[in-house]
């Protein structure tokens, strides 16, 4: 017997036929994160030993997306009925004594506080099966929950229920404690003698009041939490929830949001107090950001790390780059993936950086391109700089060494190294390495002819 006393089951082998889509349902992002993966960190953060998903549609790819969680999948060849579908778990059940939550991979705003409540309810009260339910003014297509006074006596489905059942508002929200083994025992004798011809998870509850075992139902107060997500529109709608709960948290711990609305920032991404989003900005990924920033309006910034007192302006986009302290960049500055600025740094306006190490206090104010390069401290690029780095077969290194300056309208044709504390005169070409402290200057002579305009006047 296993030392564990929860174990978790998260359903997720239906299609998702309304949404209309080639990815499996429990895929589509919410706050950039699958949509079971909601459910699933429930599940870890409760300390479920095993957590089991069952998958069906699309089970491949569910189970690829989702091998990082560290969870067992099962397989439901055929979708019978959520009733059917725990009963493929079992196998994975066989040793497991304890209470098992049940949660559903489309229902992804349900609270960590929620379930624990569900469990203290389910604990306190020694029940086999305690549901958790919702009030909803439009409680259309969930399932009823049917009490005879005080006591729940079972859960009927939209298109089972008679006209008088259909006005319960109390709902089903699909989420459960079960007592195992009592859970697979009472499934076995489910029938599918219904409307759907499935095998129904919901009349566990009424097997388990025919044998006399206790059922309780928490009620949570927040009809969000029960919301299942079927279709594009419900998914925008959570979206919205789930942002605003994002939102709220970051305005929580110090972080201004001028406009919460139109601010979307991914479950994750942490950010320093005193810093403040501008409309329109979009933190996703990976992305960790300091105190004292200014971010927006309109900034994407994907899976990187910007350090305290960044000023990121207008327009710009940054993927995958590690942004040292102190540091503005934009507006309209784009830093690809492998972008790393020590510090101290400014990238202006149409400035565009890709695998670009960049040391503390170096510049490239306007209309620039560094790529595969490396930048010691101290150096000025001038407007107009371009790295060529790709010879149409390979990529090639630029190395700029401390305190070069570069005139503007520079190219440099890598690979190729100046030397510290060098000058490149504006207009040049460079294609060979250039040593310390010198001048390199590529452009030809200028020629002044005297009077040529106007004797070109004269002439006609
Ligand atoms: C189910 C409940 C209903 C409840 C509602 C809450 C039943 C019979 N009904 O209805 O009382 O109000 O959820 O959202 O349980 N699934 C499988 N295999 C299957 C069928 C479903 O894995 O064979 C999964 C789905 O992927 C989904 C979950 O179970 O994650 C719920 O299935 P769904 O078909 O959406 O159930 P509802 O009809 O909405
Ligand atoms: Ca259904």
């Amino acid at each position: 017997m296993m030392e564990t006393q929860l174990a978790a089951v998260v359903l997720a082998a239906g299609q998702g036929t309304r949404l209309k889509s080639k990815r499996p349902k429990v895929l589509h992002p919410l706050a950039g994160r699958p949509l079971a993966a909601w459910p699933l960190d429930c599940a870890r953060q409760l300390g479920c030993a095993p957590t089991v998903l069952v998958t069906g549609y699309g089970a491949e790819q569910v189970e690829a997306a989702l091998a990082a969680t560290g969870v067992d999948f099962v397989r439901q060849p055929e979708q019978l009925g959520t009733g059917h579908a725990l009963l493929c778990a079992r196998p994975v059940l066989e040793d497991f004594r304890g209470t098992l939550l049940l949660l559903c991979g489309d229902v992804p705003l349900l609270r960590l506080e929620t379930l624990r409540r569900l469990l203290q309810l389910h604990r306190d009260r020694q029940a086999a099966v305690t549901v958790l339910t919702a009030e909803l003014d439009d409680p259309y297509g969930y399932g009823r929950i049917v009490r005879v006074g005080n006591q729940v006596e079972g859960i009927v489905e939209e298109k089972d229920a008679s006209a008088e059942q259909r006005r319960i508002r109390e709902i089903n929200t699909g989420i459960y404690l079960f007592e195992v083994p009592f859970v697979f025992e009472a499934l076995t004798g489910v029938g599918c003698d219904n409307a759907q011809g499935e095998y129904y998870l919901t009349d566990v509850v009424a097997v388990a009041r025919r044998a006399g075992r206790t059922v309780c139902a928490l009620a949570t107060g927040d009809a969000d939490e029960a919301m299942g997500i079927n279709d594009r529109v419900q998914l925008a709608a959570a979206e919205a929830i789930m942002r605003r709960r994002i939102n709220t948290m970051h305005l929580r711990n110090g972080v201004s949001i001028l406009d919460p609305e139109t601010t979307y920032i991914e479950a994750g991404v942490e950010i320093g107090a005193d810093t403040t989003l501008l409309p329109g900005t979009i933190l996703r990924g990976a992305t960790i950001i300091g105190s004292d920033c200014a971010i927006g309006p309109h900034v994407t910034i994907d899976a990187c790390r910007v350090a305290d007192r960044v000023n990121i302006k207008a327009g710009s986009v940054l993927a995958e780059s590690d942004i040292g302290p102190g540091t503005d960049i934009g507006p309209m500055a784009h830093l690809r993936p492998g972008t790393r600025l020590a510090g101290e740094n400014k990238i202006g306006n149409f400035v565009e950086t890709k695998k670009a190490e960049i040391g503390f206090g170096s510049k490239a104010s306007h209309l620039t391109y560094l790529g595969d390069c490396e930048l010691g401290s101290g150096v000025n690029i001038g407007c107009g700089t371009i790295t060529c780095n790709y010879d149409g077969v390979n990529k090639h290194r630029t190395v700029i060494e401390d305190n070069v300056f570069v005139g503007s309208d520079t190219q440099f044709v890598a690979p190729v190294r100046i030397g510290r504390d060098s000058l490149i005169g504006a207009g040049s070409t460079i294609t060979r390495d250039v040593p310390p402290e010198s001048l390199a200057l590529s452009r030809a002579e200028q020629k002044v002819v005297e009077g040529w305009v106007r004797r070109r006047k004269t002439k006609k």
